[in-house]
């Protein structure tokens, strides 16, 4: 019933040329149907992949955006600016963005808020570190993320809404969760959307697991009932592994 979603976030790698590179190479290749591919360059490289992706079933989103429309906002990209270059989706509160910028989950609600108002599909990334691990803070930890990245959205925005669970922990680390155990946070996630809009909108969104997913790896989670895709970094990378977690199958 849920399309899975396997979105590629570059992070901050692939210029001009190289973005050309993987993108002819991912063209030239054959995609599962059965997958909602979609790749998420820096903010250089948006216009140019927008260009190259015309005519192929590979969506375009962006990695962050501020939630005004314009503004003194040095250094900001807004989300019409996203829209008006073609991108469908943007990630939303990575981990990277928490640890690394500051973004606080009142933030990321804004964005999330913002996107939806701009037609845009926020990729929500939620996850707790190795110490809350430790600690047995996970479902509380995220249970507040989704909470608060989801506050006053309609059930419209929700069930269009794509969540990422991300342990930070597992991200660029080579270590990823094991399959059930990502499978038992996404279906906390999934629960907590049921109390907060329903049970029906909690079935219609998509919730995709993140953190060291390879081609050697992908099958465990996108096996798992719960698990519907993936946010790949280091892995999407290279054409070949990109193809190949998509055509896991
Ligand atoms: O957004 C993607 C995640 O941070 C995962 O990155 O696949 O390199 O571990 P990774």
């Amino acid at each position: 019933m849920r399309k899975p979603i396997i979105a590629g976030n570059w992070k901050m790698h692939k210029g001009i040329e190289e973005t050309r590179q993987l993108l002819r190479e991912l063209k030239d290749m054959e995609m599962s149907p059965e997958i909602e591919v979609v790749v998420c360059p820096p903010f250089t490289s948006l216009s140019e992949a927008a260009e190259l992706l015309v005519g192929t079933a590979i969506g375009l989103g962006a990695q962050n955006m501020h939630w005004e429309r314009s503004g003194a906002y040095t250094g900001e990209v807004s989300p019409c600016m996203l829209k008006e270059i073609g991108c469908k989706y943007v990630i939303i509160g990575h981990s990277e963005r928490r640890q690394y910028f500051g973004e606080t989950d009142e933030m990321v609600n804004f964005k999330v808020k913002s996107a939806f108002n701009h037609d845009l599909i926020p990729i929500v990334c939620v996850g707790e570190n190795l110490e809350q691990r430790k600690n047995g803070e996970t479902k509380s930890l995220v249970t507040n993320q989704v909470k608060k990245a989801l506050e006053g959205l309609t059930e419209k925005q929700v069930e269009r809404i794509v969540i990422a669970y991300e342990p930070i922990w597992a991200i660029g680390t080579g270590v990823s969760a094991k399959g059930e155990d990502a499978n038992e946070v996404i279906k906390l996630i999934r629960d907590i959307i049921a109390g907060d809009f329903g049970k029906d909108i909690s079935q219609k969104v998509r919730i995709q697991y993140g953190g060291s997913v390879k081609p050697g790896n992908i099958k465990e989670f996108m096996e798992q009932p719960e698990i519907d895709g993936a946010l790949v970094g280091g892995a999407s990378l290279k054409a070949v592994d990109f193809g190949a977690i998509v055509n896991y199958k």
